[in-house]
């Protein structure tokens, strides 16, 4: 992907208002900072193989890590908290090079473009007095950007398991077959478990670490599965606003079925990793999504900083 100065500046600022939005934590990602990692296995169901001739979509499966985390960038945040969780997934191929597929827990990302997602976060920093962000602030941004007042009103739901929510990816990839013809997709994870949530007064009964738990306990007795669903474009759709969904009645397939089977061996290495979204592999390129493109230079940055405990 080519790097431009100007995205790396905008990608320190964007990272600054993280850290003034949710705290500065050493050591920890500037989002979803708080995750566990675990072992998993990809199987292609070849549906995709006539799309695509990305290796891990054809027939042969391969191994995967999955991280699970709360999105929050302050580590401190509990699962009862009704935010977004996240689930970034490492597709090692047999190459021996990896892609990456990272997703949240709603199908709209609150921002069309990475400048309008600086100044959302800006409008969520904490009030000096009251130490809580001010919900006018809030309402003024959604005021001046009134297309995303369905993605900023979203609200996730608070999942039984890390194991019982759909993740989606939430921008459009290309994907491109053998004779080089290409067509837009989305990415979605469905839980082979169905999707089951806590209302607000359950969540207050269950403990600060609940998801983790609950899935190492899951493990201990079965796999957790999710399907791997693509929502086929239609020649018109958009595909450079995150905010934006196409029509539920667009044609899915099942590209493949992830297992997880168990906590990755050794935590510490996933925590270091950076997962990034625009790390694709043959057989699928970049939308021209403003924000996907982006997001290569702030997670990188939020790297940076992690890694030299800052
Ligand atoms: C302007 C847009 C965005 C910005 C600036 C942003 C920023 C960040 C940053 C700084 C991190 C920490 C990276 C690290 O230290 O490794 C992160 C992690 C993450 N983001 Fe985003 N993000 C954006 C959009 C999205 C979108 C659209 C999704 C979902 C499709 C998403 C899902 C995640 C997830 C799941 C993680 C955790 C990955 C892991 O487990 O390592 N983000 N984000």
């Amino acid at each position: 992907m080519p790097s431009s100065s100007a995205d790396q500046t905008l990608a320190i600022r964007v990272v600054d208002s993280m850290e003034r939005m949710s705290g500065r934590h050493p050591g920890y990602r500037r989002s979803s900072a708080r995750g566990a990692s675990f072992r998993a296995t990809f199987t292609p169901t070849g549906e995709a193989a006539a799309l695509t001739t990305a290796a891990h979509l054809q027939t042969r499966a391969v191994w995967a890590t999955v991280r699970f985390s709360n999105s929050e960038g302050d580590p401190r945040t509990p699962d009862t908290a009704p935010v977004t969780r996240g689930m970034a997934t490492r597709f090692h191929l047999h190459d021996g090079s990896d892609t990456d597929l990272v997703a949240l827990t709603v199908p709209r990302f609150v921002a069309s473009t990475p400048r309008e997602f600086l100044e959302l976060t800006e409008a969520l920093a904490p009030d000096r007095l009251t130490g809580e962000p001010d919900p006018a602030r809030v309402h003024a941004f959604v005021g001046a950007h009134p297309h995303l007042a369905e993605a900023v009103a979203q609200q996730p739901p608070i999942p039984v398991s890390y194991g019982s929510t759909a993740y989606w990816a939430i921008h459009a990839f290309i994907w491109v077959d053998e004779a080089g013809v290409s067509r837009p997709v989305r990415y979605r994870w469905e839980p082979e478990a169905g999707r089951t949530a806590l209302t607000a007064a359950e969540a207050a009964t269950r403990t600060a670490h609940y998801l983790t738990d609950e899935l190492h306990q899951r493990l201990e007795h079965a796999p957790v599965a999710f399907d791997l669903r693509i929502q086929l474009a239609e020649p018109d759709d958009p595909t450079h606003d995150p905010s934006t969904l196409w029509p539920d009645h667009r044609k899915e397939i099942t590209a493949g079925r992830l297992e997880i089977t168990a906590p990755a061996d050794d935590q510490d290495p996933w925590n270091m990793q950076a997962f990034n979204p625009t790390r694709v592999t043959s057989g699928i390129r970049l939308s021209d999504d403003p924000v996907l493109a982006f997001r290569a230079h702030a997670y990188a940055e939020s790297h940076r900083r992690r890694s030299r405990n800052q």
